[in-house]
């Protein structure tokens, strides 16, 4: 599952489509976690799509990740500042990819 200290145990070494990248990242095989306030373990998701599905206010896009070992395709949290906590993305993820800071 995702680390949900991810911001203290990871750092920051990128940006992608205007959302933080927490490393490490070491392509293809390491992608490293996408947004900060919903955070995608990238190594972790593996293109399972119920988050994409579910959200209500289609914070997540595809992104393709080719190579990757898990899948290479992921959700990517494009529109994180639309969330509104509702928290289904992560009780659906099934590999528990997804965190949600909403305090
Ligand atoms: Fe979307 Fe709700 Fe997840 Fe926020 S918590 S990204 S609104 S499903
Ligand atoms: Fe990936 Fe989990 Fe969404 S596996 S596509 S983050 S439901
Ligand atoms: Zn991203």
């Amino acid at each position: 599952a995702i680390d949900p200290n991810f911001d203290e145990n990871r750092e920051v070494v990128d940006q992608h489509e205007g959302h933080d990248v927490w490393g490490p990242v070491d392509e293809p095989e390491k992608r490293g976690v996408h947004g900060t306030h919903v955070a995608v373990d990238f190594d972790i998701c593996d293109a399972d799509g119920a988050c994409i599905e579910d959200c209500p206010v289609d914070v997540f896009e595809w992104v393709d990740t080719p190579g990757h070992p898990t899948s290479e395709k992921k959700a990517d949290p494009a529109n994180e500042t639309q969330c509104i906590d509702c928290m289904l993305c992560v009780d659906v993820c099934p590999v528990d990819a997804i965190d949600v800071d909403s305090t």
